[in-house]
């Protein structure tokens, strides 16, 4: 299957893990689109969820497919989430951000029983990093706060180009919660444990894509069909 088959692939598979009744994380990027595409020709035919989504993006689209939302105030505790990943790891450590709703997706999926990736099989990683790392900063000082953020991961053995991203019009990319994005291109983060842990203690820094602990299982499209990736 190529690229595209599979994020579809596996966003239907995890359909296999929705159960009437359930309340929803929904994730963000185009692999969330196939999987809410999917989910809203199950509403269609009766299935009974509530969708918190992860960005407004995606509340847009599941809004126009029928899809039922709710807000985590309404609905603080979910019973699964379903997302995408810019990369994963054996041990499902994730680098998630790369649409700008990191922030968003880690608050929704740690609110959840379970998270569940949904990923095409180049996602799939031996070692962190090669996907620039995006790191959410509050606008105050984020220069500041940035230069922190270079010692840390120097420290955690990561050094590369940091730039804060920029929209289509060169403007700085502002995230749903109306925060920069920083995309740190460290090739390899030989430690995503500690650098998740020491990125987030600087004042300023709202959250980083590294989600570390949270995933539950991977199912990953692959050439041949949809593989299950456990935590080792
Ligand atoms: C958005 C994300 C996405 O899950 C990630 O970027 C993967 O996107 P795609 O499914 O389009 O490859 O973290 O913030």
């Amino acid at each position: 299957m190529a690229g595209d088959n599979q994020k579809q692939a596996a966003a239907r598979r995890a359909l296999d893990y929705v159960e009437d009744g359930m309340k929803l994380g929904i994730g963000t990027g185009s692999t969330a689109e196939e999987f809410v595409k999917l989910l809203a020709e199950r509403v269609a035919g009766g299935l009974k969820i509530v969708g918190v989504p992860t960005s407004e993006r995606t509340a847009v689209l599941a809004t126009k497919l029928n899809v039922p939302l709710s807000t985590l105030d309404e609905t603080p505790h979910l019973d699964l989430t379903i997302d995408g990943a810019d990369e994963l790891d054996a041990k499902l450590c994730l680098i998630k951000g790369g649409g700008g709703a990191l922030l968003r997706e880690k608050i929704v999926a740690t609110a959840s029983d379970r998270m569940i990736v949904i990923a095409d099989a180049s996602k799939v990683v031996t070692t962190l990093g090669a996907f620039a790392l995006p790191i959410e900063v509050i606008p105050f000082g984020a220069v500041s706060t940035i230069r922190r953020a270079v010692d840390v991961a120097k420290a955690c053995g990561c050094t590369g180009e940091i730039k804060r991203r920029g929209d289509s019009y060169g403007e700085p990319f502002f995230t749903d919660s109306g925060n920069y994005i920083f995309d740190c291109a460290f090739g390899k983060i030989p430690d995503p444990v500690s650098l998740a842990r020491e990125l987030n203690l600087i004042a300023g820094v709202v959250e980083t894509g590294l989600f570390i602990n949270i995933a539950t299982f991977a199912l990953v499209g692959t050439a041949s069909g949809v593989d299950i990736i456990k935590p080792v």
